[in-house]
């Protein structure tokens, strides 16, 4: 468990310069789970070091892999292949990452071993029915708490079939850890879902030598595969880059250069967001890093007005809903955010929590069963808001803080941790500037 902090942002006059986001947190993690599973040495490079893709390589070398860290602070990873893990000792302590939890439970229902996974307090609320009832389906014996549907649970794993699932939810932590599952049997594992969800598994997994199909509504991957060591270097996270987009585009006379940044499409929602709001974001020297196309991204301060959101987009910004509400509150008309349940069941329900806190510090926002209207105003007055332990809700509301007018204190803000470690420092840096 991270510490607890409070933090106070007092308004900016105007943000301006280069910054470069920490990588990218879905990458970063799949990046250990793969070298880790392949044969021979991965290096790694660009890594994020928050405490979520930290669970992650704690989980890998306590079944075996060999991690070291070089001065250039690359990771090398050495694996011995899909069969050369071990049985853990203990428990493995996911802490407050659902990428984890989950795609560490489709990993494990496919080894020959007895496995427990349990989180943080917020994780141990969050629903794990939505990976362990496909994983059982596949063969996997999975008991955990609440009927199976929360962690802890344990697994036995091995003896697993290829199946075909449509999974309910557009969620890459289900796509992944059901394919992750099938990758260790023999014949083809076929995943479907409503709306395509990110493709950082099915990319990465290519790029290690998987054969994976993608196609419309889902993706297909072929047992029992063999993994490749590659070296990965992990593009900027556009989700840490999306609080500073917004933050360049409320805070008046801003104009800021993000570089190195993932735009995959089944992650840049928030640009498309932003841009038809209204906000100035330009994608500069676009090119590909180990299979993923990244830019650098110059974002000007801008007049912003309400807009619809929905359908497709939602799962192509899911992270990103609690800094979009802090444009939507800055943006001239209303707002409407729907087909986004799924943001009730993230670290928070971001939901009811971006609605407590951008209220409290003056805006117009309601909940809706499945997303909110925001009515936006041409300024925020400043106030004391709680992050409900959720990096994310933060994070938005220091972005929301540099536009306010009067400061805004924060308490629990050392959650931040958990996907942008040097978030405060960056903050601190441009005010100077
Ligand atoms: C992630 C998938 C998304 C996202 C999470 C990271 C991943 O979750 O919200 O932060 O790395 O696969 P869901 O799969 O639950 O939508």
């Amino acid at each position: 468990m991270h510490k607890y902090e409070t933090t106070t942002v007092r308004p900016f006059k105007a943000l301006s310069g280069e910054i470069v986001v920490p990588g990218d947190k879905s990458i970063s993690h799949r990046a250990i789970m793969f070298a880790s599973l392949a044969k021979g040495t991965s290096r790694v490079s660009g890594l994020l070091r928050g405490e979520d893709c930290m669970s992650t390589l704690a989980a890998f070398q306590a079944m075996g892999v060999e991690v070291v860290e070089e001065d250039s602070g690359d990771l090398l990873i050495t694996g011995e292949g899909l069969s050369g893990l071990k049985e853990p000792e203990t428990v493995l302590d996911c802490g407050n990452s659902g990428t984890t939890m989950r795609l560490m439970s489709g990993i494990l229902s496919g080894q020959p071993f007895f496995s427990v996974l349990t989180g943080d307090q917020y994780l141990r609320r969050r629903p794990m029915g939505r990976v362990i009832d496909p994983l059982t389906n596949m063969g996997a014996q999975i008991n955990g708490r609440e009927g199976n549907r929360k962690a802890p649970f344990a697994i036995n794993g091995g003896h697993l079939r290829s199946v075909e699932y449509h999974s309910p939810v557009a969620s890459a932590q289900v796509k992944s850890a059901v394919l992750l599952a099938g990758m260790q049997v023999e014949g083809v594992t076929t995943v479907y879902e409503p709306h395509l969800s990110r493709d950082h598994s099915e990319r990465m997994l290519r790029y290690f030598g998987v054969r994976v199909d993608s196609f419309k509504g889902g993706a297909s991957i072929h047992g029992k595969a063999e993994l490749i060591a590659r070296d990965v270097d992990v593009p900027g996270d556009i989700s840490s880059a999306a609080f500073f987009l917004v933050a360049g585009l409320i805070v008046p006379g801003s104009e800021l250069l993000l570089k190195n940044v993932g735009v995959n499409s089944t992650r840049s929602g928030i640009i498309d967001i932003l841009q038809a709001m209204g906000g100035s974001i330009e994608l500069l020297n676009q090119r590909e890093l180990s299979g993923e196309p990244i830019a650098d991204l110059l974002v000007r301060s801008s007049e912003l007005k309400g807009i619809e959101i929905g359908g497709e987009l939602v799962p192509r910004a899911i992270d990103e809903f609690p800094v979009v509400s802090v444009a939507a509150a800055f943006a001239e008309g209303t707002t409407t955010i729907s087909d986004a349940k799924e943001l009730r069941v993230k670290e928070t329900d971001r939901i009811a929590a971006m609605c407590e806190t951008l209220s409290k510090i003056g805006a117009q926002i309601e909940p809706l069963e499945d997303g909110m209207r925001i009515t936006g105003r041409q300024s925020l007055s400043g106030g004391e808001v709680d992050s409900f332990g959720d990096h994310r809700i933060a994070m938005s509301m220091a972005v929301a803080a540099l536009a306010a007018e009067t400061p805004v204190t924060i308490r629990d803000t050392a959650c931040t941790a958990t996907s942008f470690p040097n978030f405060w420092e960056l903050l601190e840096q441009l005010s100077c500037r």
